[in-house]
């Protein structure tokens, strides 16, 4: 056996989100786009979720102090536009017009959300951990949006449908594949 080389990057792979986030400016607002793969769903009465973001990033200020923030599902066709977003900042480029993604409006937040994502939620911090060189968000979802293209028969999410984004040692993966139900195994 060998040790890993860099554990961060390999609790594999980690499904790829986008988080929106709104900056006021004097007379006007930006909306900004942050990749997260740190992220995470921590309870479920209420159902929250937590982010880790870079403690001094353009996206981690705006969080900490509007405390809301949009968290959407990216999928393998927007690769591209996730990666662009990996390496710009939103204080020096709006990511939206450089991407071309297309905004709607929140409904009980006041950020955009993006509409080729399947699934965009709505949070809202509660608290968070500063930890040395990232700050640990932990948000109430308070609405969901699921397009209704990525619906199955039954009303269920088709996530193979979604092709889901995956992230994992610096590379980009697909999560798409359907194995098994949960707890097959008790039946066979
Ligand atoms: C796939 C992917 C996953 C990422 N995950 C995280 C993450 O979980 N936390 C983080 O702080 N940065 C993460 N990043 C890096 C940020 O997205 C990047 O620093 C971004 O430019 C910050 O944007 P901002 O300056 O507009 O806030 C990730 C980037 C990519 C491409």
């Amino acid at each position: 056996m060998t040790a890993l080389k860099k554990i961060s990057n390999l609790v594999l792979p980690l499904p790829v989100t986008l988080a929106t986030c709104r900056a006021e400016k004097e007379n006007s607002s930006t909306d900004n786009i942050i990749p997260l793969s740190w992220v995470g769903i921590v309870e479920y009465r209420p159902h929250m979720v937590n982010i880790t973001i870079g403690k001094e990033k353009y996206s981690a200020n705006i969080i900490r102090k509007r405390k809301e923030f949009g968290l959407c599902i990216a999928t393998v066709d927007m690769m591209k536009q996730v990666d662009m977003c990996g390496y710009t900042h939103g204080n020096k480029v709006d990511k939206f017009e450089m991407t071309k993604l297309t905004k709607f409006a929140a409904d009980k937040i006041d950020v955009s959300l993006i509409k080729e994502c399947p699934i965009c939620l709505e949070c809202v911090v509660k608290s968070s951990s500063v930890m040395s060189a990232h700050e640990v968000f932990f948000a109430e979802v308070i609405n969901t949006h699921i397009d209704d293209r990525f619906i199955d028969g039954s009303g269920e999410p088709d996530i193979e449908k979604m092709n889901v984004l995956g992230y994992a040692n610096d590379m980009y993966f697909s999560m798409g594949r359907k194995l098994q139900s949960l707890y097959y195994s008790k039946n066979n």
